[in-house]
C-alpha cells in the first residue's frame, strides 16, 4: 500500500534532558527536583542527591550527544525532541544572569542536530524546574515563577532564535495536578494542598506558557509553538450511561488544558467547578488577556488507554499517572500498561475535531525488558520484535488519521535511545532502538548498542512509512 505520510512529516525520536544527560552539577548546573527524585514519582523526596538516584548521571548524554546524535541521523531522523534544563541556564531559577557554560552546552548540541540536518524540537520544561524555586517559592504556587520562566524563555528563545524553530512550553501539563512536586516544584506535600492552591498552581503554568507562546511569536516569528498534553484516552468501562458520564467527566480533566492553550480562555464548566466548590484561583483581567496567545499546534504523549467506571470495585490498571480500570479487550505491558494502537487514531480524532489545530505525537513507545544478545554478525544486540511490533501498529493508526484528513506535524518515539524512565526512575524499562549498557544498580559500561528496531525504524523512515506492515 502507498504511504500515506505526507513528504515533510517529521520522524524522529525524544527525550528529555533530566532522563538523559546526567552531569547534574557539572558547568555551573544548579540542583533540579529530579536530582532529589532517586525513585520518581511515587518515591520520597530526598534532601540532596542521593547515589542511587540513577538521573544524576543517566546515560551521560551530556558528555557522548555528539556519538548519539550520529546515530539519530543513521536512522534519519528528521527531528529530535530534547528539552532545556532550566537550571542549567539559570542554577536557582530566579537568577538575574544565565549560566553562559550552560548556553553553550545547547548552543553546541543544537548545531550538531543541524549539522546532520535534524531540527531540534524543545521543550523549556520537561519536569526538571530548578529546586530553588521550590525551596524559596513553593514553585508555581508563587505568581514571581511566572517572570523567572518567562526569563528563562526569553533568554533561550533569542540565543537560539536561528537554530531552533519548534517548541512546546511545559511537557504534560495536565500532571501537574497529579504530581505537584516533580511538576511544579511545589515542595508542600499533594495530601495537604487545597484544590484552590493546586488549580492556583495550574494557572499559574498555564498564564507562563500563553506569555511565552506570544515572547515565542515576537522573537522567532518564523518558528511554531505548542503545548504539551499528557494523552490521556478513556474509554466508558460498559455502555452503562454511568459509565459513559464518568468518562465524559475524566476527558474534561485532561481537555481543559487543551482548550485553554487552543482557545485562550477557560472552559466554561471549569470556571463552574471553581464556583461551585469555593475554589478560589485569581485569574486577573491582564491574565485573561495573556492566554489568548494560542498555540500553533498540539503535541501529545500517548501510551495506552485507559476505562472509566462508575463501578468503583472494577479492576484498576497499573499506570502511573492515569490510572483507570482495566479495559478486557487489551494487553498490558510488563508495567501494566494497556496496549492500544486504535486509541492513538482516536486520540487524534478527537483532538483535531475538537481544536482544529495541527497535532505533533510527541511521545509513543515500548517500556520493556530487554536483552542484550550477540547478533549474526558478531556484534551486540537486542531482538526486540515486541517493539517493533507495539510502533508499528500505533504508526498505522496514525497514517488512518492522516487519510482521514487530520494534519499530524510528526511522530517522535519515546526514549529513542535507552535512558531513565521517569515514574519509576530505572534503566530496566527500556523503550530505545539504542541500547545503552547500564543497569538499575548504575552498573554497565554506558556503551550504546543497536537494537533490531534501530534498522526497522531506518526502513519505516526511508520509506516515509510504506515498510509498514498493515
Ligand atoms: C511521559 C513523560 O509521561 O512518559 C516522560 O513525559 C516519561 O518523561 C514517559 O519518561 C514514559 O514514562 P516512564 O515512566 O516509562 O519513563
Amino acid at each position: 500500500m502507498k504511504s500515506k505520510f505526507p513528504k515533510d512529516f517529521l520522524w524522529g525520536g525524544a527525550v528529555a534532558a533530566n532522563q538523559c544527560e546526567g552531569a547534574y552539577n557539572e558547568d555551573g548546573k544548579g540542583l533540579s527536583v529530579q536530582d532529589v527524585l532517586p525513585r520518581g514519582i511515587r518515591g520520597q523526596r530526598t534532601d540532596v542527591p542521593t547515589e542511587d538516584n540513577l538521573k544524576l548521571k543517566a546515560i551521560d548524554f551530556y558528555h557522548r550527544y555528539k556519538e548519539d546524535i550520529a546515530l539519530f541521523a543513521e536512522m534519519g531522523f528528521k527531528v529530535f525532541r530534547t528539552s532545556i534544563a532550566w537550571s542549567r541556564i539559570f542554577p536557582n531559577g530566579d537568577d538575574e544572569e544565565p549560566n553562559e557554560k550552560g548556553l553553550a552546552f545547547y548552543d553546541d548540541l543544537f548545531d550538531e542536530c543541524l549539522k546532520h540536518g535534524i531540527q531540534p524540537l524543545v521543550t523549556l520544561s520537561h519536569y526538571e524546574m530548578p529546586l530553588a524555586l521550590g525551596k524559596k517559592y513553593n514553585g508555581w504556587m508563587d505568581r514571581r515563577t511566572i517572570s523567572f520562566f518567562e526569563r528563562f524563555a526569553k533568554t533561550v528563545f533569542e540565543r537560539y532564535q536561528n537554530k531552533v524553530k519548534y517548541w512546546l512550553t511545559f511537557n504534560e501539563i495536565n500532571a501537574i495536578l497529579k504530581a505537584p512536586f516533580m511538576c511544579g516544584a511545589i515542595m508542600t506535600d499533594k495530601e495537604k494542598l487545597t484544590e484552590s492552591q493546586l488549580y492556583t498552581a495550574m494557572h499559574h503554568q498555564l498564564v507562563a506558557s500563553a506569555s511565552v507562546t506570544k515572547l515565542c511569536h515576537e522573537i522567532i516569528p518564523d518558528a511554531m509553538i505548542g503545548c504539551m498534553i499528557l494523552g490521556v484516552t478513556v474509554y466508558p468501562l460498559t455502555p452503562s450511561p454511568d459509565d459513559v458520564i464518568k468518562t465524559m467527566l475524566r476527558d474534561r480533566e485532561t481537555y481543559q488544558f487543551a482548550h485553554i492553550h487552543a482557545r485562550g480562555e477557560y472552559p466554561s464548566y471549569l470556571l463552574r467547578y471553581f464556583e461551585k466548590n469555593n475554589i478560589g484561583v485569581d485569574i486577573t483581567d491582564e491574565d485573561k488577556e495573556i492566554l489568548k496567545n494560542t498555540v500553533d499546534f498540539i503535541s501529545f504523549s500517548y501510551y495506552s488507554s485507559i476505562c472509566e467506571s462508575a463501578n468503583e470495585s472494577a479492576k484498576m490498571t497499573g499506570g502511573n499517572l492515569s490510572k483507570g480500570f482495566i479495559n478486557p479487550y487489551l494487553k498490558s505491558t510488563d508495567w501494566g500498561w494497556q496496549i492500544d494502537p486504535k486509541g492513538l487514531r482516536y486520540t487524534l480524532t478527537k483532538l483535531y475535531d475538537l481544536y482544529s489545530l495541527p497535532l505533533f505525537i510527541v511521545e509513543n513507545g515500548l517500556g520493556a525488558e530487554d536483552v542484550l544478545t550477540t547478533g549474526e554478525n558478531g556484534e551486540k544486540t537486542v531482538n526486540d520484535d515486541y517493539r517493533i511490533a507495539y510502533l508499528n501498529d500505533h504508526l498505522v493508526e496514525v497514517e488512518k488519521a492522516i487519510d482521514d484528513g487530520i494534519p499530524v506535524m510528526g511522530y517522535t518515539s519515546w526514549g529513542c535511545i535507552d535512558i531513565v524512565s521517569a515514574s519509576t526512575a530505572e534503566m530496566k524499562k527500556r523503550y530505545g532502538y539504542i541500547y545503552v549498557d547500564r543497569d538499575n544498580d548504575g552498573k554497565g559500561n554506558l556503551e550504546r548498542y543497536k537494537k533490531k528496531s534501530f534498522y526497522w525504524y531506518k526502513n519505516v523512515i526511508e520509506t516515509n512509512g510504506e515498510s509498514l506492515k498493515r
